[in-house]
């Protein structure tokens, strides 16, 4: 079929149907382009392999998006996960997405624990019970893919806490989990090459410097936009990264051998992500109508989160973050160099943390007086319920006794009633028995006269 039909373009030429050879070069040009910007917007794939059986990795996020798709590939790799969600373990959407996971991995061994990343109260509670553990856990990778991202438009919020929300999530919880989980991470034998990913998004490059973020703790409120707050979460947990690794070597074992643990900063990539769906459409139902219309740009330029996981599959997995010092970046699964100055300036790190510190540090006993005070204030209402509850007791007994007492009475009263009207009854027959008596006898007596 197609050597006849090659022989009848060759000495007939093409056949009236056939298309013009300048418009199929056309659109074959067109797919090639079409099929070139998905290959490359798609980014790389994590090609390193190993069986992660037996090992405990500790993951944010990993619920949605990039995270969840991390988690599954792990999973599926025999690793035990655990989800560090802000929602209970009893959830039904979260018990329904274990589920789902543990059933699709073929993998029983994925659990979630409750940690709220806006509440520093929750990351210690979390992060002490952990700690506190005896014989110490085992912990393979800290894998923290929680992010939150205010839609532009929206107004700044703080957490219940007092700090602002994308500072707090995206960059102050993980500050906090990393401080207090460093005994644990220290405690690790030295052939468990503990890893510490922080997944990290280019907006860093255009942060605001973190001055501001460190002299108010939560960053100026009047340069605040969305964009600048999570550039400037995102340049913080960098600079944090960085700090932290130092922070581990800086640690003498007491086995004398070199610290093992490392911090890889990655760029995953723009995903089509429910944050970014959420970040595209403004988070209103007019954003969400268009991004469903334009789906297919976003299906061209932006990756899966199957592949914007790849970067942090590369970062867990691959035995190259090993080498050097430092922390990493990774960005398509290879290591690249950070585009700022600032993220390995020591000074600025220092600052930084100093200033965390304080802010937790005042924040925690802050609201530790809070409940201190709602735990007071809640066992006086609960003293004063109780005592209302026995005085309502007392006096409901009370009135019951009285109003026994008084149905006794009233009892008493109409048996004696009834007796009385007995013996009236009774006098009166009585009396009429006397009466027929008499009137007999009077009767009998006149028969006798007569
Ligand atoms: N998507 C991108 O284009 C892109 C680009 C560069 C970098 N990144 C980075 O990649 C990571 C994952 O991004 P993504 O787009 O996949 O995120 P996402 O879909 O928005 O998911 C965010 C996750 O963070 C969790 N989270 C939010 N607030 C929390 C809180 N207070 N406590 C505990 N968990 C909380 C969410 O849990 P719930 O679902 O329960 O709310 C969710 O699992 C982020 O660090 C992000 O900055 C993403």
């Amino acid at each position: 079929m197609p050597i006849p039909f090659i022989g009848t373009i060759l000495f007939e030429g093409f056949p009236p149907w056939f298309p013009e050879p300048w418009n199929i070069a056309k659109a074959g040009t067109a797919l090639g382009a079409l099929f070139l910007t998905k290959w490359y917007a798609s980014g790389a794939v994590c090609l390193t392999e190993k069986n992660l059986h037996g090992r405990v990795i500790l993951i944010t996020g990993g619920t949605s998006g990039i995270g969840a798709a991390t988690v599954f590939e792990l999973a599926k790799r025999g690793a035990q996960v655990v989800l560090l969600t802000h929602v209970a373990p009893s959830d039904p959407f979260l018990v329904d997405f274990i589920e789902d996971m543990r059933e699709r991995t073929e993998n029983q061994l994925i659990y979630a624990e409750q940690v709220d990343l806006s509440s520093l109260h929750s990351v210690r509670q979390f992060a002490t019970r952990w700690v506190d553990n005896l014989p110490a856990r085992r912990l393979d990778t800290i894998i923290l893919c929680a992010a939150t991202m205010t839609p532009p438009g929206h107004a700044r919020t703080e957490t219940a806490e007092g700090i602002e929300q994308t500072w707090m999530v995206n960059y102050l919880a993980n500050f906090h989990l990393l401080g207090i989980l460093s005994p644990a991470i220290r405690a690790q034998p030295f052939d468990r090459d503990v890893r510490i990913i922080l997944p990290t998004c280019s907006s860093y490059i255009s942060s605001p410097p973190l001055d501001a973020a460190i002299t108010t703790g939560t960053g100026n409120k009047k340069d605040w936009t969305p964009t600048r707050a999570y550039a400037r979460s995102k340049l913080a947990l960098m600079v944090l990264g960085k700090a932290y690794q130092k922070h581990l070597d800086a640690y003498k074992r007491p086995d004398e051998l070199p610290m093992n643990a490392r911090v890889v900063l990655v760029d995953p990539g723009l995903a089509r992500t429910p944050g970014m769906r959420r970040w595209l459409s403004r988070g209103t139902v007019w954003g969400l109508l268009m991004y469903v219309v334009l789906y297919a740009l976003s299906w061209l330029f932006l990756k899966s989160s199957e592949m914007a996981c790849q970067s942090i599959l590369y970062a867990v997995l691959d035995g190259s973050i090993l080498r050097g010092s430092g922390a990493k970046l990774i960005k398509e699964c290879i290591e690249v160099n950070c585009a700022r100055k600032d993220v390995d300036d020591e000074e600025v790190a220092k600052k930084l943390w100093e200033a965390s510190d304080k802010l937790i540090e005042k924040t925690e006993k802050e609201q530790a007086l809070l409940r201190a005070a709602e735990k007071a204030e809640r066992e006086r209402r609960e003293k004063e319920e109780k005592r209302e509850r026995e005085v309502k007791e007392q006096k409901d007994e009370i009135e019951a006794l009285v109003g026994a007492i008084k149905k006794g009475k009233a009892k008493g009263a109409q048996k004696e009633r009834e007796k009385g009207v007995d013996i009236q009854g009774k006098e009166r027959e009585k009396e009429k028995g006397k009466g027929g008596k008499k009137a007999k006898g009077s009767s009998s007596s006149g028969k006798i006269g007569r």
